[in-house]
């Protein structure tokens, strides 16, 4: 008897371990909610459909989320009254997006309640976005928990900066198990989007506190955004992609070969051998293995410190938590 008891233990005991262990995995809700892709899809459509520059803020939506306590969906909720949340966070203040994951889960509710994590949903409508503007699709492994933990300053400390130089890059990408090549392959993100002057500007008026410019960006560039973007502009957004801001493609390898990467962390790419290697690389649009590396990547990076198992919750409603 005391054999059988201490059998059955061991048995509960290897299957917490193994529950804990779990990886994600493509096709997680296959028996629980079979129609989770179709749903997330649907609904994302629907938004890009009628707004398509929503696809870049819900991709770098899920980047976000990654990097900061991995993709446990953090970024999604909202702040407490003690506490403010990643959201609150300057480089998430630029966000959008967040009533696509809202409407997804949504429906989910409706169809499976309490089973798909708003991890996923994020996972999912950023993959969605991407392919829905002419971009690469992916599959994505799913079973991500959700965290009940969203704190301003690890987003502050932990999201990479636009001021960021190669080294600095490599060592965030590099903590999170992310090497060079994901990094240049997922600096492509920005082929699609907008940003704000305040993200770039000190290359264009003041770039070693001496009044000075950048001089790894091309002139008739800096000249050209110098146009648009004044001294101290705090609103103004300028495409990231000129002409194609909309549609992803691999013109931002172009760009950045051209020395008109918007960022320093863009420029960045060409201070590597490895890095500059695969930017030149990139150039042939028939030779280019942009869009497979990109899914490669994708997959990679969702992965960064998922909850599974009985790890986390499985959020009601994204924006709280349970
Ligand atoms: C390598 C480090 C990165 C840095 C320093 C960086 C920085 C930034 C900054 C400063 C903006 C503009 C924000 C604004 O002023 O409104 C931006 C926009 C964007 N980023 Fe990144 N980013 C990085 C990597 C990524 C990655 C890995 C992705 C996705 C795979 C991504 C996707 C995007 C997209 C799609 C936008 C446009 C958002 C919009 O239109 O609202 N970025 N990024």
């Amino acid at each position: 008897m005391a054999t059988l008891k201490f059998l059955s233990f061991l048995i509960f005991q290897l299957f917490l371990i193994a529950n804990n262990c779990e990886g994600v995995e493509v096709g997680f809700y296959k028996k629980t909610c079979p129609n989770v892709e179709a749903i997330v899809k649907e609904t994302t459509k629907h938004f890009i459909s009628i707004a398509p520059t929503l696809a870049a803020p819900l991709l770098r939506m899920h980047f976000h989320d990654c990097f900061v306590r991995g993709c446990d969906g953090s970024v999604l909720l909202n702040s407490t009254k003690g506490n403010k949340a990643e959201k609150d966070a300057i480089p998430n203040q630029s966000l959008r997006g967040f009533q696509v994951i809202d409407a997804a889960k949504s429906a989910l509710e409706k169809e499976c309640p309490g089973i798909v994590s708003c991890s996923d949903v994020l996972a999912l409508a950023a993959r969605d976005a991407v392919s829905l503007i002419n971009g690469p699709t992916w599959s994505v492994p799913l079973g991500r928990r959700d965290g009940r933990v969203s704190i301003l300053s690890e987003a502050s400390k932990n999201l990479p900066t636009p001021f960021d130089n190669f080294t600095t890059l490599k060592t965030t990408f590099g903590a999170l198990g992310l090497n060079v090549k994901d990094l240049v392959v997922l600096s492509g993100g920005h082929t699609i989007g907008m940003s704000h002057c305040f993200s770039f500007s000190s290359r264009l008026y003041n770039f070693t506190g001496k009044g000075d410019m950048d001089p790894n960006m091309d002139q008739n560039y800096i000249n050209h955004l110098k146009i648009k973007c004044k001294p101290a502009d705090g609103t103004t957004i300028v495409e990231m992609d000129p002409g194609s801001f909309k549609s992803f493609d691999t013109d931002y390898y172009t760009m950045v070969s051209k020395r008109r990467g918007l960022f320093a962390s863009d420029a960045a790419l060409l201070t590597d051998t490895q890095t500059k290697h695969y930017v030149l690389s990139q150039l042939n649009q028939h030779g280019s293995t942009f869009f497979k590396d990109f899914g490669e990547s994708m997959v990679k990076m969702g992965q960064i410190g998922v909850l599974t198992g009985n790890a986390g919750e499985i959020r009601k409603h994204c924006a709280f938590r349970n």
